[in-house]
């Protein structure tokens, strides 16, 4: 037995590619400065890995405006709440659905109850799918934004953004996408009419924690929600107008960067084995993640095929239904989901995730709430058959 199976590549992917470990580390040693702070020959170099780094992340989600409205921060979480709390004021109307991670969820409720916005939250179908049609009834004349997310982080769903983009821009109505959980395994394209997009660092994305951003459309304006220094404008009593600086006070996590600069070569250089070498990085980025969705689909393949055959066990949603990412979530008759995890963890160094996810809507919906939850496994692009082998031999020998 290895000392680890590491099955919660929801909650963060694990292990990063080689790439990222070793810039990270070579460029914190090597350009160790504070970007965008200085004149200096290091700190322009550190600012223009940065900008690199904006242009590569925009082109990978299909953004053709200006590479500095690829704003970091540091997680979804945070990118959410700035894109929420910047767009909408007393009175206005939000649609979110009862699938949406707290990052949302408890987003939306704090504007509901501390800051007068009204909030709508459309059910999803017994499968775990959002109907487009459903957003679209829910709309009033004060409906400002929809947030949506790509996938959900529980049942591993994956929503019809493009139909949902169709509806808002119809509308006039801003759509943000939450990407968490998406960003680096399936294609997701500002083009199709997304407005703001968010997404974090250390997901599919295959960076280190603590950095994340959004993209902000051309037309939108989103009002800072934190202030402070930019390293540009400084007699300014206000924070500057311009992207980035109106959305980034402080300093950025540079290492972070640095990490998601390799991370987006590693998936080009992904591509390189279907595209040719000199297409474009989205091309290539394009090629690598059906690759990489692929691949752990072929896990979650086995690994539902397996969970099918034990007869106390009951996944939630199903596989047949949509398209879905690499998540699978169970109960298990007669025993709690922690327990479960926990069993996993102690006998067979298996690392899954029991409870609520963080998605206390989904367990509500699928009634799964009462009995703390469910087991979440979530094979990664790095996962072996091997793993995968041993994850069904333990719970076969645990649940069988
Ligand atoms: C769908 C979804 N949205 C948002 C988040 C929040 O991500 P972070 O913790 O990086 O802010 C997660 C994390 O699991 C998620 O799955």
């Amino acid at each position: 037995m290895k000392d680890n199976y590491y099955f919660d590549n929801a909650a963060t992917t694990w292990p990063k590619p080689e790439p990222v470990y070793q810039f990270m580390d070579s460029f914190f040693r090597s350009h160790g400065v504070n970007p965008g702070r200085s004149g200096s020959e290091l700190a322009v170099e550190a600012e223009q890995m940065i900008f690199s780094t904006r242009r590569m992340l925009g082109e990978f989600f299909g953004f053709s405006g200006d590479p500095n409205r690829v704003v970091f921060s540091l997680n979804a979480t945070d990118s959410l709440n700035i894109a929420l709390r910047g767009l909408l004021q007393q009175g206005d109307h939000l649609v979110i659905s009862e699938l949406e991670h707290n990052a949302v969820l408890r987003t939306a409720n704090h504007l509901e109850r501390d800051f007068g916005i009204g909030v709508s939250r459309v059910k999803p179908d017994q499968q775990g799918f959002i109907d487009p049609a459903q957003i679209e009834s829910t709309l009033t004349s004060a409906t400002k934004a929809i947030v949506l997310n790509h996938a959900s982080n529980v049942v591993g769903t994956v929503q019809n953004i493009r139909a949902v983009a169709e509806i808002a821009n119809r509308h006039g109505v801003t759509f943000i996408v939450d990407t968490a959980q998406t960003a680096g395994v399936l294609p997701i394209d500002m083009s199709w009419g997304i407005d703001v997009l968010t997404f974090t660092g250390h997901k599919g994305l295959y960076g280190p924690m603590g950095i994340g951003g959004l993209i902000v459309g051309e037309n939108i304006n989103l009002k800072p929600m934190r202030f402070g220094g930019t390293g540009v404008d400084s007699a300014s009593p206000f924070q500057p107008d311009g992207y980035p600086h109106a959305l980034e006070a402080g300093t950025l996590s540079m290492p972070g960067v640095a990490g998601l600069n390799a991370a987006q070569k590693w998936f080009a250089e992904l591509g390189t084995n279907t595209e040719a070498a000199d297409s474009s990085h989205q091309t290539l980025c394009r090629a690598a993640l059906e690759h990489i969705h692929h691949t752990e689909m072929a896990h979650v393949e086995r690994i539902w095929t397996h969970l099918s055959t034990l007869k106390k066990v009951t996944t939630l949603g199903s596989l047949a239904d949509g398209e879905h990412i690499a998540v699978v979530s169970f109960t298990v008759d007669g025993i709690a989901a922690q327990q479960v995890a926990e069993m996993l963890d102690a006998d067979y160094h298996i690392c899954a995730r029991a409870g609520l996810q963080c998605a206390p809507g989904v367990h509500e919906n699928f009634n799964t709430t009462g009995i703390g939850g469910a087991v979440r496994v979530s094979p990664g692009y790095f996962t072996e058959q091997t793993d995968v082998d041993h994850l069904l031999a333990s719970l076969t020998e645990l649940l069988g």
